[in-house]
């Protein structure tokens, strides 16, 4: 049975959610990294990614600036790393230090990928587009790595108030 109910109500219903986290490097070489969950692929072929950024984030700001970036799943042992990266802008902070987060150069952009994380995306912009409120970050897959730890579960938003955990898959 359905009960009709406000919109706000149901989202609540909505997860687990998946996060990523996404990592820039502006022109100054400053490299950051921010918790993204309105994300989802955008295209197979070639393959591209759609993500929710919000214009007040430093990480949109490097976007637009050097249009190129890294989309990496978490782990769910990466659940703190990526509280705080979801919940401290990084104009005057250097979040991948202070969380400890492990970094490693890419191949086709400046922005590092996660040496801890299940699989890092780079990725080039290809479009940005502001249907609603939020702009959509349109993002093509240039170079993928995958963690050699086969047994790493991802990182989800499973309740609200950035409540993450693991999910785990039964085989
Ligand atoms: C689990 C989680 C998911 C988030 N999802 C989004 C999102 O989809 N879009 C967004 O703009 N901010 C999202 N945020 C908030 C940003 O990560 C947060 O504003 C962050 O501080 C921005 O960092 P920056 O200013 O260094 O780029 C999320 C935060 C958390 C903890």
């Amino acid at each position: 049975m359905q009960k009709k109910v406000d919109v706000e109500k149901a989202l609540e219903r909505k997860y687990p959610e998946q996060v990523v986290l996404v990592t820039t490097r502006n022109k100054q070489g400053k490299n950051n990294v921010m918790a993204v969950g309105w994300v989802t692929m955008a295209s197979s072929e070639p393959v591209m990614f759609v993500l929710g950024i919000d214009e007040e984030a430093f990480t949109y700001q490097n976007i637009l600036e050097t249009k190129e970036f890294v989309v990496s799943f978490p782990s769910e042992k990466m659940a703190k790393e990526t509280l705080f990266a979801g919940t401290v802008h990084g104009y005057n902070r250097d979040k991948i230090k202070e969380s400890g987060l492990k970094i490693q150069d890419a191949e086709t952009v400046k922005a590092p990928i996660l040496v801890d994380a299940i699989a890092n995306f780079e990725c080039k912009l290809v479009e940005i587009t502001k249907p609603g409120d939020c702009p959509l970050i349109v993002g093509q897959v240039e170079c993928a790595w995958e963690n050699t730890n086969k047994k790493l579960k991802r990182l989800y938003t499973v309740g609200k108030n950035h409540k993450l955990a693991g999910v785990r898959i039964k085989k």
